[in-house]
């Protein structure tokens, strides 16, 4: 089979320190100027001129979990805190792009769905279509106590509050209103008098009422380009597979290897059928980050400097942190087979356990496992070689996972890019017509009628404006 453009995602985040602990503490590195808006606008047109496909910015609302009895080494280390919401930066820098995919995590709970449906509609007008959302349910205690639970919910209810989350968008998105409701006609007339904004037998309210939520409806935004937006997610336990199955647009995943990488996308898409959808209705996009050299001992020397920047403690916290476990008094070397039952992220460990020699994993496994796993060091060739055998393994796409800002993006575009081109990998620039995200991923701008979404299209026409409204001749008879 001939190579296919990989899709390329840019993995971001609105803070300093995201995945390679420690590095922001480079020379070159310019990630803590993240408050700054030229910053990011000069970062994201560089990857949309080069043909990047998204630019996607990872978020937490809250703390990762305690290291060494507290959080003052996150404060200390940056970890993720000061950060700042990717929806509002989104915002200004759709002003600033015009092809770009801009993508966002957003957790089932920091906002009520109707806030954050609306907020989404209005984005994906703003930007002509171009917002994903990646769908996550959120592992970190704090974020939950910071929206008012006392606890970390269970994993599994975690993921019936996104189903649910979910249900009520797409209500919202896909059954409020219809395609033709919105008529903005200035000359109209008939016997209710002159103009028609909007038609009211083409939006419904929705009524919804679920185990968590109440919406009426209806939606206060119209049908935006792609009207639910592009669908990521990123869980990896088996109830976060089925969800992706049944959900998602584009899966992003951090496999430790490729064979793990391969085993979990063959799953994930093989899954898609249970919920009627098709295989190739799932993309996956790996994270992965780039060690460049002209040779291949510059490139491991590149490596083995960038190492002495890794800050291990950082790294220990992100992870163990995000499994909801303490281990910061712990010696380096101590193995964590007693991690077995945690309501934290549960995909997570069990790729660390895979990757490790005979499943004994160490806290230096865990440390060392964002940095060096996902970590491809070579001659920009030798890195096209290895993304050839990604893509051979069912990847579609890579999540460029960045050491500084904006240099690992600046290196991998200067390098990389020309020849995953000269090689079918990645598109040409001026190949990239603008439109929407999912238009330029998948050749559609609306979900099709096999995802879950699709099923409430029309469906609330009973509870349309039009049916509220009492006839005319019978208005002025009471
Ligand atoms: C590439 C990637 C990106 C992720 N981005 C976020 C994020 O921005 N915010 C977040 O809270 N979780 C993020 N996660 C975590 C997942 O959404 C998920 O919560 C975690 O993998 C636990 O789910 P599981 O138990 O189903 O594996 C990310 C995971 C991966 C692999």
């Amino acid at each position: 089979m001939p190579p296919k453009p990989l899709i390329l995602s840019a993995f971001l985040m609105n803070t300093t320190s995201h995945i390679i602990g420690g590095a922001w503490r480079r020379d070159e590195a310019q990630q803590h100027r993240f408050n700054q808006l030229p910053h990011w606008v000069s970062l994201v047109k560089t990857l949309e001129n080069e043909g990047f496909d998204i630019a996607f910015f990872a978020d937490v609302v809250g703390l990762y979990g305690d290291h060494e009895g507290g959080w003052a080494s996150h404060v200390r280390k940056g970890l993720q805190i000061p950060s700042n919401d990717p929806l509002v930066l989104i915002s200004a820098l759709a002003a600033v792009t015009d092809r770009i995919g801009l993508a966002l995590t957003s957790s089932v709970v920091q906002a009520h769905p109707f806030t954050f449906a609306r907020q989404l509609s209005t984005l994906d007008h703003l930007s002509g279509g171009r917002v994903g959302w990646n769908v996550v349910t959120t592992a970190q205690e704090n974020a939950h106590r910071n929206y008012g639970a006392d606890e970390l919910a269970r994993h599994s209810e975690r993921y019936s509050w996104a189903e649910e989350y979910l249900e009520v968008c797409y209500k919202l998105w896909e059954g409020s209103w219809s395609d033709q409701a919105l008529r903005v006609d200035k000359t109209h007339e008939d016997e209710r008098g002159g103009g028609l904004h909007a038609d009211p037998a083409g939006v419904s309210k929705i009524h919804h009422d679920g185990d968590r939520y109440r919406v009426e409806g209806p939606h206060l935004s119209s049908p935006s380009p792609q009207r639910t937006p592009y669908l990521f997610q990123a869980g990896s336990s088996d109830r976060g597979r089925d969800v992706a199955a049944a959900h998602a647009e584009a899966t992003f995943s951090m496999a430790p290897n490729r064979e793990i990488a391969a085993a979990h996308a063959a799953d994930v898409k093989e899954r898609t059928k249970k919920f009627g959808r098709r295989p190739e209705d799932l993309a996956f996009i790996q994270g992965l980050s780039f060690v460049i050299g002209s040779t291949e001992t510059e490139a491991r020397a590149k490596a083995e400097d960038l190492d002495t920047s890794i800050d291990d403690h950082a790294l220990i916290a992100h992870t163990a942190g995000s499994l909801g476990v303490d281990v910061g008094y712990l010696p380096i070397d101590t193995p964590l087979e007693d991690l077995e039952h945690t309501e934290g992220a549960q995909g997570h460990l069990a790729e660390i356990k895979k990757m490790a020699p005979n499943g004994k994993v160490t806290l230096r496994d865990l440390a060392r496992f964002r940095a060096q796993s996902t970590r491809v060091v070579g001659t920009p060739e030798q890195i096209a070689d290895e993304l050839e055998a990604w893509q051979a393994a069912g990847i579609d796409g890579v999540n460029v996972i960045n050491s500084t800002l904006p240099g690992s993006y600046v290196e991998f575009i200067d390098h990389v890019l020309p020849v995953l081109r000269a090689r079918g990998l990645a598109r040409h620039p001026q190949d990239a017509a603008p439109g929407t995200l999912r238009g330029s991923l998948t050749g559609e701008d609306r979900l099709p009628a096999s995802h879950p979404a699709a099923t409430h299209r029309d469906a609330f026409t009973q509870y349309s404006a039009a049916a509220t409204e009492t006839p005319k001749e019978l208005l002025h008879s009471h």
